[in-house]
């Protein structure tokens, strides 16, 4: 369902007119949220801080990764790629200075005067640089307290395009996010029991694209969120997340929090590593929370998928068997994306979409 079927659809439309964003609208003081961001009753029913359980998100120390340690790195990443299908990364070889200046850049983005973001505001992605609220607006049942900055990092469009207050840290978060990247697909092909170098191979590196999401604070948390549950369409997402906390994940259907570790960055796995390790690999269900907090939450979330959008995908032949049949049949990624880009970002309809 979308808004033209709820009657939302003038509220909707002149909100995303004013190009001003969440952050627009609580910098206007208002008190209540407006009706486009009310949430259904299920999804409002299931809302709140996780109970505690017996899951956590495992943190993984890289540091042995190079050494004799690395068997048993490959074992952690493995087992928590097909568990809760994410895990935290310490001693990963980011500096702590380059994360801090990263968060704080996307942060002084989202905080420039109105009428300087209004100028990129836009859906579109041709020029590799896009402000907005709510990719899937239009789509969804609900709007959520959230704006995006959304950067293009590889295929490289114009550098120019990014803008000045957060253009050199972007690009130094790339060269960071490229490097830790192939290290950590090494880490996942490892665990499949396949070469380190097989997902780079297919070239799952070399589209990036960033996200940096701005929480405001949303004076009724209790009826809209901050993102809405979705799973990630492509191979991995590495994401960085300030102190301020309110991500959680599914497992066993419980949310689980994923806790803000200093200096840590979240990896989780994505759709489609989910169909090529033939569902050995998990990609999640994951949500935002709508931030109760005054102080704005900012994360920058940055997603890795191949560059070779003609090619087949399929899950790995090596992880194919009579015990255990290709669980996924074979398709492209025009198709994939077409069909991500159309639909409401909840649930898990895109990889059943695709299942055998
Ligand atoms: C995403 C995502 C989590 C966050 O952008 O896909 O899950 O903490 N982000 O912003
Ligand atoms: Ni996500």
């Amino acid at each position: 369902m979308g808004v033209t079927d709820t009657g939302r659809a003038p509220e909707v439309k002149q909100f995303d007119e004013s190009k001003l964003g969440v952050k627009g609208l609580v910098d206007s003081g208002l008190t209540s949220i407006p009706p486009l961001f009310i949430h259904p009753p299920e999804t409002l029913s299931d809302l709140g801080p996780a109970r505690p359980s017996s899951y956590s998100i495992p943190t993984i120390d890289l540091s042995g990764c190079d050494s004799g340690h690395r068997p048993s790195v490959v074992e952690e990443v493995g087992r928590a790629a097909r568990g809760l299908g994410f895990f935290q990364v310490v001693n990963h070889g980011v500096p702590a200075e380059v994360l801090d200046r990263t968060i704080a850049a996307v942060k002084a983005f989202h905080e420039q005067p109105a009428e300087v973001k209004a100028r990129i505001y836009r859906r579109e992605m041709e020029t590799g640089v896009a402000f907005f609220s709510n990719l899937d607006l239009f789509h969804s049942k609900a709007a959520s307290w959230r704006d995006t900055l959304q950067i293009r990092l590889e295929p490289k469009g114009n550098m120019e395009e990014i803008p000045e207050v957060c253009r050199n840290e972007v690009m130094e978060w790339d060269q960071e996010v490229w490097r830790l990247g192939g290290l950590l697909m090494g880490l996942l092909s490892e665990g499949l029991g396949l070469s380190p170098g097989k997902l780079q191979e297919l070239t799952c590196l070399e589209t990036r694209v960033m996200v940096g999401n701005y929480y405001p604070y949303c004076p009724q948390p209790n009826l809209t969120v901050g993102l809405m549950s979705h799973t990630d369409p492509g191979v991995i997402t590495l994401l960085l997340q300030d102190q301020v906390g309110g991500l959680q994940v599914k497992h066993d259907n419980e949310w689980v929090d994923v806790t803000p570790v200093p200096g840590a960055l979240v990896v989780n796995i994505g759709d489609i590593l989910q169909i090529m390790s033939n569902d050995e690999y998990k990609s999640v269900d994951h949500r935002v929370l709508a931030n109760p907090n005054q102080e704005p939450r900012v994360s920058v979330a940055v997603f890795c998928n191949p560059s070779n959008r003609e090619n087949e995908f399929r899950p790995f032949p090596e992880l194919i068997s009579s015990d255990k049949p290709a669980a996924f049949r074979q398709f492209n990624l025009n198709e994939y994306m077409r069909r991500f880009f159309t639909k409401e970002l909840e649930g898990k309809s895109l990889i059943n979409y695709f299942r055998a």
